[in-house]
């Protein structure tokens, strides 16, 4: 009897959490959306208006750090989102260790063709979580990110960002993460 009790209450311990993490998920991936789509709606706005790109890459060199900031501020205090990748265009947006971990295992998979773009990763370390989505490349992207970038937008770019390492990328490749951090 005690032996099958233990076995109940391990069960429901694993079932726990495995719901606590599903929310993790959901509040995680919540705040990465908002991220993303704040910054994207702008991106695509801009370039919509400019097709050469000189006002989105105005833009985001202006005013990606601020937007990350005004939405970091909606969040509630347990709580972070920001992005990063292993090249990296903008110093706030270094990865640390953890980061680096996990985007080298996104790599892998897309080496391995086992990656999906709707494969979020959660880390955990007591009651600190990360959920991370993964970022690639799209033809957008190419503009800013890609092999051939216009000169005038390489000497914007080289400017604002003498380290730049985001460039060079083609379709479909990996770019970097949204990260959500969540201390419950
Ligand atoms: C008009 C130019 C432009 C376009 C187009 C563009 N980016 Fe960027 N990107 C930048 C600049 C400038 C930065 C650095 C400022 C920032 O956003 O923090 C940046 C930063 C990033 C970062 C943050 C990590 C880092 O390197 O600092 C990611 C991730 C990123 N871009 C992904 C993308 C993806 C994915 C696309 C296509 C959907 C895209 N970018 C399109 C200019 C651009």
């Amino acid at each position: 009897m005690k032996k099958v009790s233990l076995i109940l209450a391990s069960l429901f311990t694993a079932i726990y959490l495995q719901a606590d993490m599903t929310e993790i998920k959901q509040e995680g991936v919540k705040y990465i959306k908002m991220l993303g789509g704040e910054l994207k709606q702008n991106l695509m706005a801009k370039m919509k208006l400019d097709p050469s790109g000189e006002s989105a890459l105005g833009f985001c060199i202006g005013a990606a750090d601020s937007i990350t900031a005004k939405v970091n501020e909606k969040l509630p205090p347990y709580a972070s989102v920001r992005r990063t990748a292993l090249k990296y265009r903008n110093e706030n947006n270094k990865p640390d260790a953890k980061d680096i971990e996990v985007m080298k295992t996104y790599i892998e998979k897309i080496q391995n063709k086992t990656f999906s773009p709707k494969d979020i990763v959660i880390i955990q370390n007591k009651n600190e979580y990360r959920v991370y989505k993964p970022l690639l490349i799209k033809g957008i992207c190419l503009k800013c990110h890609g092999e051939n970038i216009d000169e005038k937008l390489k000497t914007t770019i080289t400017k604002a960002y003498p380290n730049d390492l985001a460039v060079g990328f083609k379709e479909g490749d990996f770019r970097g993460v949204i990260v959500s951090e969540i201390k419950k």
